[in-house]
């Protein structure tokens, strides 16, 4: 199995050629930050994970002073799972958001029943929840706003706490 930086003009041009992937939505985040997006492949060539991510910079509603990446979509195929991949690709887009847009943190949106993302973002990626959204996704169930700071600062210790109380509620 391959993956990585060096599979990125290779997989975006395997991506795009799927009609699944060719809505406007996700064509969006991969010509504005093809820096962002990583694939696995497998070694026939077909791509088994994916994650896509996006940039943000304070606009006239925000802190101006505000930049960080956001985790848009990551997926491993069924067949691929538990062997590290969503890892070492949430890895790599975390990596390239510090290296290259020098963001201050990244952050992410997972549904409260998803356990296994869950466990992903807490426990292997040291995510902590920022936030919780009521009926955020379209099926009314909630999302958790989940945030990791590369830069360590002092909203990184409030976060932490506030993390606690949202998961308290
Ligand atoms: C969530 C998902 C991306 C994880 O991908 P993956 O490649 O299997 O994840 P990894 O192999 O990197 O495993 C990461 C951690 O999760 C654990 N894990 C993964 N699948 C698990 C499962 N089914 N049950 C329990 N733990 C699991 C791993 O053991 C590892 O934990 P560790 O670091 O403590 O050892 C994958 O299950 C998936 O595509 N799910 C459907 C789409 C989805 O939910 N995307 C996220 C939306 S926010």
């Amino acid at each position: 199995m391959e993956w990585g930086p060096g599979l990125l003009a290779r997989g975006s041009r395997n991506l795009v050629s799927k009609p699944l992937v060719l809505h406007s939505y996700y064509m969006y985040h991969i010509l504005s930050w093809p820096q962002l997006l990583f694939v696995a492949e497998d070694y026939d060539g077909r791509i088994v994970g994916y994650v896509l991510a996006k940039m943000s910079v304070g606009g006239l509603e925000e802190d101006a002073s505000d930049c960080h990446g956001h985790i848009t979509s990551l997926a491993v195929a069924r067949t691929h799972r538990k062997l590290g991949l969503a890892t070492r690709l949430m890895q790599a887009t975390h990596q390239a958001m510090q290296e290259v847009f020098n963001a201050d943190y990244v952050s992410l949106h997972v549904r409260v029943t998803n356990r296994v993302a869950f466990h992903l973002y807490t426990h292997t990626l040291h995510y902590e929840v920022h936030d919780k959204d009521v009926k955020y996704y379209a099926n009314g169930e909630d999302a958790y706003e989940m945030r990791r700071y590369f830069k360590q600062d002092k909203r990184r210790k409030e976060d932490a706490s506030r993390s606690e109380a949202v998961k308290a509620a």
